[in-house]
């Protein structure tokens, strides 16, 4: 008896510490966001980042934002990871979360980065953390609805198994696609000069109200339960990887600003 309930005990703990954290991008959309702003930052901006992230890439320590939750003493960022509210609505005029948002995260990593007074270690901290958002601000469900979580309780079958919205655009797009994140970072779209200028203008909130069109349309075409696989692929994986370019791109765009 006493050993029967001792093995239940252990698999419950084998199964609860061993099952996936709740996470944002797949880990290769987070580095393929960090590969390709590589590749667009000036000279000066990647010998200064080079040097903070002790010669590692972006595309290294993308996951940082993500790797932290596994310590509760990082758990006060959790609501930094995205913004909720109603479609019907906007963010200026919505009641802002206590615990922060994606924007209120960005704008305080740039500001921690752009203050010649921040320690090295703060310096560290939020360009992980700034690396990690940008790419999250640019997965339409963080520009979600707070009564499903951000599609988090909105239940699908992703190729006859359960998952959920939030998921399937987080991993199971990615991973079904099946290209490491060098090369989602080799093959992105080509773009014209005007294309890339477009891309590269606006604001932090301008990119966020993308992500809400991009929101709305997904729950616009999607339905609770419904069975998502070849067809979703087919319509939705072409704005997958541009989500993951103009995150990229942008990401550029803001490092190139903080260290000009
Ligand atoms: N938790 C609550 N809302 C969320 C969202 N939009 N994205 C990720 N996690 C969430
Ligand atoms: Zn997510
Ligand atoms: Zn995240």
């Amino acid at each position: 008896m006493k050993n029967s309930i001792l093995i239940v005990l252990a698999t419950f703990l084998l199964v609860s510490f061993t099952l996936p954290n709740k996470a944002d991008w797949a880990k290769t959309g987070h580095r393929a966001t960090g590969e390709i702003a590589q590749k667009y930052l000036t000279k000066k901006a990647d010998r200064k980042i080079k040097e903070l992230l002790n010669g590692h890439s972006l595309a290294f320590v993308s996951n940082y934002g993500d790797e932290i939750k596994s310590d509760k003493a990082f758990w006060k960022y959790s609501a930094w990871h995205y913004v909720n509210f109603p479609f019907d609505s906007t963010y200026e005029a919505s009641p802002k979360s206590e615990n922060g948002d994606i924007i209120q995260a960005i704008n305080k990593c740039v500001s921690v980065l752009k203050n010649p007074e921040s320690s090295r270690e703060d310096q560290v901290f939020y360009l992980k953390m700034l690396i990690h958002f940008v790419g999250d601000l640019h997965q339409p469900l963080h520009v979600g609805l707070s009564e499903d979580k951000g599609g988090n309780m909105f239940q699908v079958q992703w190729f006859k198994k359960g998952t959920n919205l939030h998921h399937v655009w987080d991993e199971d797009m990615i991973e079904f696609y099946n290209m490491s994140y060098t090369e989602l970072a080799t093959n992105t779209d080509e773009l014209s000069p005007e294309e890339l200028r477009k891309i590269q203008s606006g604001t932090i909130i301008d990119w966020m109200y993308e992500s809400r069109e991009l929101c709305k349309d997904i729950y616009a075409h999607t339905k609770v339960g419904e069975k998502l696989g070849y067809r979703y692929m087919y319509d939705y994986m072409d704005t997958v990887r541009m989500q993951l370019q103009k995150g990229g791109i942008r990401l550029a765009v803001l490092l190139n600003e903080i260290y000009k």
